[in-house]
């Protein structure tokens, strides 16, 4: 028998980096040496002080139980205390903190849990495609804003239609922002509660990279701008602070409308996370050795970041310098669309990187190259793209 899939699933967006994969894929099997610069998963192990926490947390049997619905309190409460020490905002830990296993969960959610039928979201583009699962999900409407290089990949809030922003229930924004590394200060986010409040809309602010910034740059938090609480959320996800991006989890904080909402849809489609997970992601927020070793895995990736766009200059490509996260936005050259680069980069150079167009139509004149390998085969791949004469010196 042949059972058709709903009509929710037929209306979700079709994975556009899935062909990518399976390209890279058929090439690696075919005994070539690809470097895939084309993802997004973070290549370092998890802290090992919080690979030992998860291994005495599993051997107790307390945490092979059901977690509590909602999340262990104490892991709430570390994250509150995160917030406090990180960013010095207040928050409460049962009303305001919702536990997630990941982000992308909540992100995908959202619409579904406060958004009906037909109502508007405004989304970035570029942007992280799930955004678009979500959308499907919740049968909700979109428009986007342009993420535009010469306002260094920032919405300009003045040139949202206000037609767009009148209609918008909420708005998504993603800084440190994937895919363009692009960073914000705290005027921005204060710009954006007034935003949010001139157009009585709400605020997502998705925190995936917030504590990836180059050259001694704290990230501020949305959280930070006075008034932030009062019309959203933002999403703290342990994945690439401390390379948990296999463990799935993260967690909301903000609004405690929102914050309700994302508790009762998760009561109805999961029981939280691993008990023993959660009791490691305690240790992850709070241990002494926090600090000291987010601090050298930013080392790390600042040391890819200088060398791949060091080695891309000597070729002539010119890098609009990320100063977060791990990934670098590149230029596509002249006559190239993000795809028709990308795959000349795969067929002849045996280098994978990930098309603009996978994020949005404005991504087209872009490529997104991930910093997950050494800085030695960073500057191999570029090495294998110069050889192709694409840019002009
Ligand atoms: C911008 C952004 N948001 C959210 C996520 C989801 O992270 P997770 O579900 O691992 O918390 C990612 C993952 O790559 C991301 O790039």
């Amino acid at each position: 028998m042949f059972f058709e899939e709903s009509q929710l699933l037929k209306g979700l967006p079709s994975q556009f980096f899935a062909t990518l994969v399976q390209k890279v894929n058929q090439k690696i099997a075919a005994g070539n040496d690809v470097i895939n610069l084309g993802q997004g998963n973070p290549d370092q192990p998890t802290f090992d002080y919080i690979v030992k926490a998860l291994q005495k947390e599993a051997a107790k049997p307390q945490n092979h139980k059901y977690s509590q619905f909602r999340g262990m309190h104490s892991l709430k409460q570390a994250a509150a205390d995160f917030y406090q020490k990180h960013y010095q905002v207040k928050l409460d830990p049962e009303k305001e903190i919702a536990i997630l296993g990941g982000s992308k969960i909540g992100l995908v959610e959202l619409p579904w849990a406060l958004m009906n039928t037909g109502e508007n979201l405004l989304l970035p583009d570029p942007g992280y495609p799930d955004y678009l699962s979500g959308v499907a999900l919740g049968k909700v409407n979109y428009s986007t804003f342009p993420l535009k290089k010469e306002n260094n990949f920032l919405p300009d809030y003045a040139e949202i239609p206000a037609a767009d922003a009148q209609k918008a229930k909420f708005i998504y924004l993603n800084y440190p922002n994937n895919p363009t590394g692009a960073v914000v200060n705290r005027e921005f986010w204060a710009e954006t509660v007034a935003f949010a409040q001139k157009y009585q809309l709400g605020v997502v602010s998705d925190f995936a990279y917030g504590a990836l910034g180059f050259e001694g740059y704290k990230n501020p938090s949305f959280l930070q701008a006075p008034g932030a609480k009062e019309v959203g959320v933002e999403f703290y996800t342990f994945s690439k602070t401390f390379n948990m991006a296999g463990w799935r989890i993260a967690f909301a904080a903000g609004n405690a409308s929102m914050i309700e909402a994302i508790n009762l849809i998760q009561d109805h489609l999961f029981v939280s996370v691993f008990p023993a997970i959660q009791a490691a992601g305690v240790t992850a927020l709070t241990a002494a050795d926090e600090e000291k070793e987010v601090a050298r895995l930013v080392a790390i990736y600042e040391e890819r970041r200088n060398a791949f766009i060091k080695a891309a200059a000597q070729i002539g490509w010119k890098a609009f310098v990320p100063g977060g996260t791990f990934y670098a936005w590149m230029p596509v050259p002249e006559g190239y669309t993000s795809e028709s680069f990308a795959d000349i980069c795969l067929e002849k150079a045996n280098v994978a990187v990930a098309p603009g167009r996978g994020f949005g139509a404005r991504g087209d004149g872009y490529v997104r190259i991930g910093l997950l390998v050494s800085p030695a085969r960073l500057i191999e791949a570029v090495e294998r793209i110069g050889k192709l004469n694409l840019f002009e010196k």
